[in-house]
């Protein structure tokens, strides 16, 4: 299977890299680094990446930000950074994939924890995260030529431990090669328009 992972050099995306090489074709995507470049809030440059890549099996993305502040604080320009990173680049990275994903292909995103356990300074996380998943469940039910969809949505890492632990007190972390086999079910599996929850 040919496999494009968007944020394959991050914490989640090279424990998905790592797991999915072994007996699969994998374009390493990033921002910075990789086998191919793209700004997933760059409608142009993602139509750049598939066009360079040409026909392909599956979309995995593990990237997107968000901004963390108190509600009364986040600015708009906060809140646009979720919506055009998070949200609308994995939306945008969905749609431009259709034409080139080969039948019975996928499609898998990120979302996260914070759609159903709300934290201090994360209701932007809380609120992109839950559109993320509600887009999946939709997307599912119109994509064409026999294609899936899941959402991966992981608790708190290990390995993010030490940036993350004062914002996540009494969650239990998850190592990212847990996380990974979630994306494996999605790419491997039979599933549609699910939320893949890997929790502690
Ligand atoms: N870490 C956690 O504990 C955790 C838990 C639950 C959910 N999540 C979610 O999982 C996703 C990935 O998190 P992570 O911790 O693995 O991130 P990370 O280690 O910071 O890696 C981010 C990845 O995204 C790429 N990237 C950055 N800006 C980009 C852009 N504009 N267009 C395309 N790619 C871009 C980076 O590429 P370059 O290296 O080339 O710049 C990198 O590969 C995020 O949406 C996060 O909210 C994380």
């Amino acid at each position: 299977m040919k496999i494009v992972i968007v944020g394959a050099s991050g914490t989640i995306g090279s424990a998905v890299s790592n797991l999915l090489a072994n007996q699969h074709e994998i374009v390493r995507v990033g921002h910075s680094q990789g086998d191919a470049l793209v700004d997933m809030t760059d409608g142009a440059s993602i139509d750049a990446l598939f066009e360079g890549i040409g026909p392909f099996d599956a979309l995995v993305v593990a990237s997107g930000n968000v901004a963390f502040a108190p509600l009364t604080e986040l600015s708009d320009e906060q809140w646009q950074l979720g919506l055009e990173s998070k949200l609308m680049g994995q939306i945008k990275l969905t749609r431009a994939a259709v034409p080139y994903l080969n039948e019975g292909g996928s499609v898998t995103l990120i979302s996260g924890i914070l759609s159903e356990e709300p934290i201090y300074w994360g209701v932007s996380a809380t609120t992109i995260n839950g559109a993320v998943e509600h887009f999946v469940k939709a997307a599912a039910c119109e994509l064409p030529k026999g294609l899936r969809i899941n959402v991966v949505s992981p608790t708190v890492l290990t390995e993010s431990m030490d940036k993350y632990s004062a914002f996540f007190p009494g969650f239990e972390p998850v190592p990212a090669a847990r996380v990974a086999l979630a994306y494996q079910k999605s790419v491997l599996g039979v599933q549609t328009g699910q939320v893949f929850r890997v929790n502690g």
